[in-house]
């Protein structure tokens, strides 16, 4: 290419290299013509001409193309000697830039062009290219045909790499639109230049290397592909999985050997397959002795033996005899095993000489120009051609061809998938189709088993950002970035994704809670004082409180006409060691699964035996502070406290405790609950108050009564007698009232079963406390002491 920089007039443009692949097809239509010429049904009578003009697929070459074809022949030599142009139709281009170029140029003189390889979306638009049809798929089914095959394999994370062209340009620009709302995401799109560039290439091929992409889809053709493969051949990256376009998915100088390691396992999209029958031979009649002086035999075979058949001295090449057998290695330009572009180029001079056939059978009168006119076979003019082009349908071997109103043509192709054949080079295998026709979603059919993937290996490789989230987390976008990738963070608890790749982490349902895995939820746990560990202890040691308490009326009651027994009244005590019993066995109504009863009894039961137990107590302090202080013997305050009187304070004491409770069960009575507000992952089965007015009252209640009797059991301490009940008295409630003031904050505190626990504990700490203070003292000397045992003694001085 001249550099185009406008400072100076640029040199002509020059072709260098040959291309074996494309003489092929120019090949393509020299016998399909011939046969169409020998051919009795088709054009009888009639001959077609050509001239094939070498564009180099380079759009400038094109127009340089192009304006010769319209030169072509001047006037006198023209056969039909009418002015005319005998020009009808063009085949080509190939590649859909030079085909912009060439179809501009052909407009205004109304001829039709057929491309065999022009697939770009833009040649949709009639307006901007009238005369333009092709035979090959636009590329607009091609893109999303890539698309599906990328959301197929799971390639969420691709490269786009394209020539520096219109075909390149739409297709990328096809595809990103066809990615958009799948789960596939661009990682980067580079363009190769079109005037190849090492240092650009190696700069492509860093950003290749250092992406995470490992799918790279390429929409160029070979002739910027060889050298951008050459120079990734150089870098040694590795585990890129190719995805190539139409374009170079059948190019057969990358079949060769060397590139095996490289591009083994490439995948794309080839355009349909046709038989031509004699191709083969017919390409095997072309050598340097049958065209004697045709250079581009002579380039050919320059190619492809790199010899110089011509005997003219001064090549540089060695020379040889031009007879050389074309052999399988020259691919390049003998396969024709499955001619794909080549039968486009055949297909399409026989939809030019059906065309044309159609037009020379118009019945005059009846013919579609103005007044039902027919062409002039003399004298035919290119848009009457093209009226016939746009109407044409005919059969090649069992395939129907035409055009649709676009001018394109049936949208099929073949996945082909690069696998390596015999003798270590690159074979084309057949692994799925792709076909347009059919309805949204059914047009993809892959024999993923068939396949080979990069690097020799048949699994699918991993192409992603970022790995799936795990059930039990979500996915975080990572800002600024595409949404291929991003994070996995964990669910909060309570929360769970049971999938992969979950964008949000449900809420479990009431009742329920997440398990460690947070992938389920399950049924949250129950929690209330069972009879475990904690429920066995505290249970042990009501028994065994209540047992000793039990003991401790025996001992009484079998020395109850002992002195010590007797001194301060007796039955008293009796009734206090009664009820110290029924509070060591009411904490074991706070052990269990609290049900609508045992909520009822807990507190009430407890209040009122502690109740009874502290009226005893009081009735014994009353008795004790009465004795002592009748300072003269008959002093009435005796007579006040006679055992009718006491007995009366102790009911009158607890019937109180009855009455508030009576009225808490009447009003609100305490209910069993679920509580799911203290610890979230938990029920916990607890017994709520009902009202915490009453709750707080029969403690306070309590709590009032056992201060009373502390006071006065203090003011009693000092008083004379050697055993003066008044001492332990005070000390015991002074245990009492430690235990219930250290239990409020405790309880408040304490988690669901646990503040069932600590009132528990309360209780038995205080029954103990009560039981050890007021007895202890006293079996000690029924027990061990009796010499102590006597009224003297007890009364001292
Ligand atoms: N389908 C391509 C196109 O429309 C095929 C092609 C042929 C091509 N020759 C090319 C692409 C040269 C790029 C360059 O253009």
């Amino acid at each position: 290419m001249p550099d185009l920089n406008c400072t100076y007039r640029p040199p002509p443009v020059k072709c260098n290299g040959f291309d074996p692949r494309a003489f092929r097809w120019a090949q393509t239509m020299r016998l399909a013509v011939e046969e169409i010429n020998q051919s009795a049904e088709l054009l009888p009578n009639y001959t077609l001409g050509y001239n094939i003009f070498d564009s180099c697929a380079y759009p400038l070459t094109g127009q340089r193309a192009a304006m010769a074809v319209l030169n072509g022949q001047s006037e006198d030599d023209s056969p039909t000697c009418s002015g005319n142009s005998p020009l009808l139709a063009v085949i080509g281009e190939s590649g859909s830039a030079q085909s912009i170029v060439v179809s501009r140029i052909l407009q205004p003189f109304r001829i039709p062009m057929i491309s065999y390889f022009s697939s770009c979306a833009c040649f949709t638009d009639k307006k901007n290219y009238p005369t333009f049809f092709r035979v090959i798929p636009n590329d607009d089914y091609q893109v999303k045909a890539i698309a599906q095959l990328l959301v197929r394999f799971n390639f969420t994370w691709v490269g786009l790499v394209r020539g520096d062209h219109e075909y390149g340009r739409f297709a990328v620009q096809g595809l990103l639109r066809e990615l958009q709302g799948t789960k596939v995401c661009v990682a980067y799109q580079e363009m190769i230049p079109l005037l190849y560039n090492r240092k650009r290439a190696l700069e492509i091929l860093q950003v290749m290397r250092s992406s995470t992409a490992k799918v790279v889809v390429v929409f160029s053709a070979e002739g910027e592909m060889t050298p951008f493969l050459r120079d990734y051949m150089t870098q040694n990256i590795t585990g890129i999985q190719w995805v190539a376009s139409e374009a170079w998915i059948t190019a057969s100088v990358f079949t060769a050997s060397e590139y095996y390691p490289y591009l083994g396992g490439t995948i794309g999209f080839g355009i349909r397959k046709g038989q031509i029958s004699g191709l083969s031979d017919y390409l095997q009649t072309v050598n340097p002795q049958m065209y004697l002086d045709n250079t581009l035999v002579k380039e050919l075979w320059e190619a492809l033996y790199g010899c110089d058949p011509s005997l003219s001295s001064g090549s540089p090449l060695p020379s040889c005899s031009g007879q050389e057998t074309l052999l399988e290695q020259h691919s390049a330009y003998i396969n024709t095993s499955s001619p794909r572009v080549a039968y486009n180029v055949y297909k399409a001079v026989y939809a030019i000489a059906h065309s044309l056939h159609n037009l020379l059978l118009c019945q005059p009168g009846s013919g579609p120009f103005q007044n039902n006119s027919c062409a002039q076979s003399n004298n035919i003019y290119p848009w009457q051609l093209q009226h016939y082009l746009q109407e044409v349908t005919f059969n090649i071997a069992g395939e129907e061809v035409n055009f649709d109103l676009k001018g394109d043509s049936i949208p099929y192709y073949d996945i082909l998938n690069w696998q390596r054949g015999m003798g270590g080079n690159i074979e084309f295998v057949n692994v799925g189709l792709f076909d347009g026709t059919k309805p949204a979603g059914e047009e993809l059919l892959i024999q993923e088993d068939r396949i080979m993937w990069a690097g020799h290996q048949s699994e699918v490789p991993m192409s992603v950002c970022s790995t799936s989230c795990l059930p039990g987390s979500r996915k975080a976008v990572r800002r600024g970035e595409p949404v291929c990738c991003f994070d996995c963070v964990p669910c909060d608890s309570g929360k769970i994704s049971n999938q992969t790749n979950s964008i949000e982490c449900t809420f479990c349902p009431d009742d329920f809670w997440s398990d460690i895995d947070r992938t389920v939820c399950i049924l949250k746990i129950v929690e209330f004082l069972a009879y475990d560990s904690l429920g066995i202890a505290l249970t042990v040691i009501s028994v065994v409180g209540a047992s000793l308490t039990i003991a401790v009326f025996a001992v009484f009651f079998y020395h109850r006409n002992t002195a010590i027994v007797r001194v301060n009244n007796s039955v008293l005590s009796f009734f206090i060691l009664f009820a110290l019993t029924l509070c060591f066995l009411c904490s074991l109504v706070f052990i269990g699964e609290p049900t609508y009863w045992s909520c009822m009894l807990r507190h009430t039961i407890f209040s009122i035996t502690f109740s009874f137990c502290i009226s005893c107590i009081l009735g014994k302090t009353l008795v004790v502070l009465a004795a002592f202080t009748a300072t003269r013997p008959g002093d009435n305050i005796m007579k006040w406290l006679g055992p009718k009187q006491q007995r009366a304070i102790i009911f009158i004491c607890t019937v109180i405790q009855v009455v508030i409770c009576a009225a808490w069960l009447i009003e609100s009575p305490p209910f069993p609950s679920r509580n799911t507000q203290y610890e979230i992952s938990k029920i916990i089965l607890e017994c709520s108050v009902g009202s915490s007015l009453a709750f707080w009252c029969v403690l306070g209640y309590i709590g009032l009564q056992a201060c009373l009797c502390f006071i006065l059991a203090f003011l009693a301490r000092k008083l004379p007698g050697n055993f003066n009940e008044a001492k332990v008295i005070t000390f015991s409630m002074l245990i009492f009232c430690a235990v219930w003031l250290s239990f409020v904050p405790a309880y408040i505190s304490s988690p669901g079963k646990y503040a069932d626990a600590v009132e528990s504990f309360a209780i038995l700490a205080s029954s103990f406390g009560l039981l050890f203070c007021l007895f202890a003292p006293k079996c000690f000397i029924i027990l061990l002491k009796p010499e102590k045992n006597t009224r003297q003694h007890l009364m001292g001085k």
